[in-house]
């Protein structure tokens, strides 16, 4: 069938109190319109029309550019949801059947907009609906004694036995191309607030004989998000939604209340995540991986078995199998860690290689760093990649032995074999298998006494 989709996001939000149009609060680690398209872009329709107000053109213009169907629609003036759609119909040729989501509503899946395009095969208006426990905010679905869907009665125009209908429009509606210029054409903005309501041509169809049915799909697929309440409860069932299914395929989670996914995660099979831990991004986890408690992975692959331990942060990096990062590790973008590998706590890794079995264990700074394999590197050394104006790199080699303490003054080069003496800050290259030492001479000094505290001032 062909179809265009066109998505409501020009409401002021005002209920957000945020300066960020509404439709782009994130939810899960992208906005709840990146969300919306990539399901109406499932249903491959001719277009998708996003209407947006005059204010938002810069941010959702930049938000919308990866979706080639995307044409953007200016609401000069936020009149209503009917008259929204009134702009976006203008982009819209008369062929086409209209299907309308809001930009709140972010967590529709693909799979019931395809049963309401369907259902416009027999079908003038199809509408989607659901049961809500708590009703109130939304409009209600008025059904005559057969059950034919009447009206949409908004919340501040019901009464008080509307009120107290269960069933809720979800705000989203497929109309017939037949019909929906006139049905438009036909709405006024006589109401309690003034606006044109796309709802009410649900009464007009009805009135006019025209065919309403529903796909009634689970209250939690169309919670409205109006405000920061909605937005938190929106996170909390995308976040069960996502454990739900990591569960499914094997993944041992502590607590399915405590990981957050912004993103995608990728995993293998018996890989363990304990509690409060966020993905970011792309995020690999391969076979047997365990994530200890408050860790952060944002865009990183992890190989086999290895293990992250607690606080540690890893961004944009690649880890190797059986490798063993923190607790208190940070890996910053381009941090390659090879095979059996070890960065232990409090050491910062960057833009750097650590070869296999290598290990930097503690309170080190390893910057614009080649390491080789089987390769020591002793507590508390730190590669000076600076000099207040360029960035230089550090080559170590394989098997080598970085004593405690060591600065490394870049450029410099260790070569395979060679030992670095505890304490030496190095400026030259250390050819292969020698020692390098840098300290002054160890004196013990006669006669000195500690200074004795005078207890009378
Ligand atoms: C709307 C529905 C209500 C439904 C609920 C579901 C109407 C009149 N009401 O109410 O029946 O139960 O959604 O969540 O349709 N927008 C525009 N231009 C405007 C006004 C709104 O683009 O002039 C956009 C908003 O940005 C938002 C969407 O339309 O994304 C819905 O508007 P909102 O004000 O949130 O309507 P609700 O009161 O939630
Ligand atoms: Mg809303």
């Amino acid at each position: 069938m062909s179809f265009s989709v066109v998505i409501l996001a020009a409401g002021m939000g005002t209920r957000m109190s945020s300066k960020k149009p509404k439709s782009l609060q994130v939810l899960a680690g992208s906005s709840m319109l990146k969300h919306i398209l990539i399901e109406a872009d499932k249903l491959n329709p001719d277009k998708i029309v996003v209407v947006h107000s005059p204010n938002d053109i810069g941010p959702i213009k930049k938000e919308t550019k990866t979706f080639n169907k995307v044409v953007l629609a200016e609401q000069k003036e936020a009149l209503g949801t009917g008259h929204a759609v009134k702009v976006a119909k203008t982009y819209i040729k008369d062929k086409y059947d209209v299907l309308v989501l809001l930009g709140d509503v972010p967590l529709i899946k693909s799979r019931s907009l395809k049963k309401l395009i369907e259902g416009l095969k027999k079908s003038d208006l199809m509408v989607l609906t659901a049961e809500a426990d708590k009703p109130s905010g939304y409009g209600r679905i008025k059904r005559g004694e057969s059950g034919t869907v009447q009206a949409i009665i908004e919340e501040s125009e019901c009464n008080k036995n509307e009120k107290k209908i269960k069933e809720i429009n979800s705000g989203i509606i497929a109309f017939s191309k037949n019909n929906i210029n006139k049905l438009l054409e036909d709405l006024d903005a006589r109401n309690n607030k003034g606006e044109y309501y796309l709802t009410d041509t649900i009464k007009n169809a009805y009135k006019n004989k025209l065919t309403i049915e529903t796909i009634i799909t689970d209250s939690k697929e169309v919670l409205g998000v109006n405000n920061k309440k909605d937005l938190a409860e929106a996170e909390r069932l995308k976040r069960e939604e996502t454990a739900n299914s990591l569960m499914e395929q094997g993944v041992t989670l502590c607590d399915p209340a405590r990981i957050d996914v912004r993103g995608t995660l990728k995993c293998g099979k018996d890989v363990f995540i304990d509690a409060n831990t966020v993905f970011e991004g792309n995020v690999e986890l391969s076979s047997g991986v365990h994530v200890e408690p408050f860790v952060l992975i944002s865009d990183s692959t992890i190989g086999k078995e290895t293990r992250v331990l607690s606080h540690t942060n890893i961004d944009k990096s690649t880890i190797g199998d059986n490798c063993s990062i923190g607790p208190y590790a940070r890996l910053r973008p381009g941090s390659k860690l090879k095979q059996g590998s070890r960065v232990g706590n409090f050491v910062e890794v960057k833009e750097s290689t650590i070869g296999e079995e290598s290990k930097v264990n503690h309170l080190s700074y390893v910057g614009d760093t080649s390491i080789g394999d089987q390769t020591n590197i002793g507590a508390g050394t730190i590669t000076c990649n600076y000099d207040g104006a360029q960035k230089h790199k550090t080559k170590i080699g394989n098997n080598v032995f970085i004593g405690s303490g060591v600065e490394l003054i870049a450029p410099i080069t260790v070569e395979d074999g060679a030992t670095v003496a505890a304490g030496s800050t190095l400026s030259k290259s250390i050819p292969k298998n020698k020692l390098a030492i840098e300290r002054s001479k160890q004196e013990t000094v006669d006669g000195w006494q500690r200074p004795i505290k005078n207890k009378g001032k």
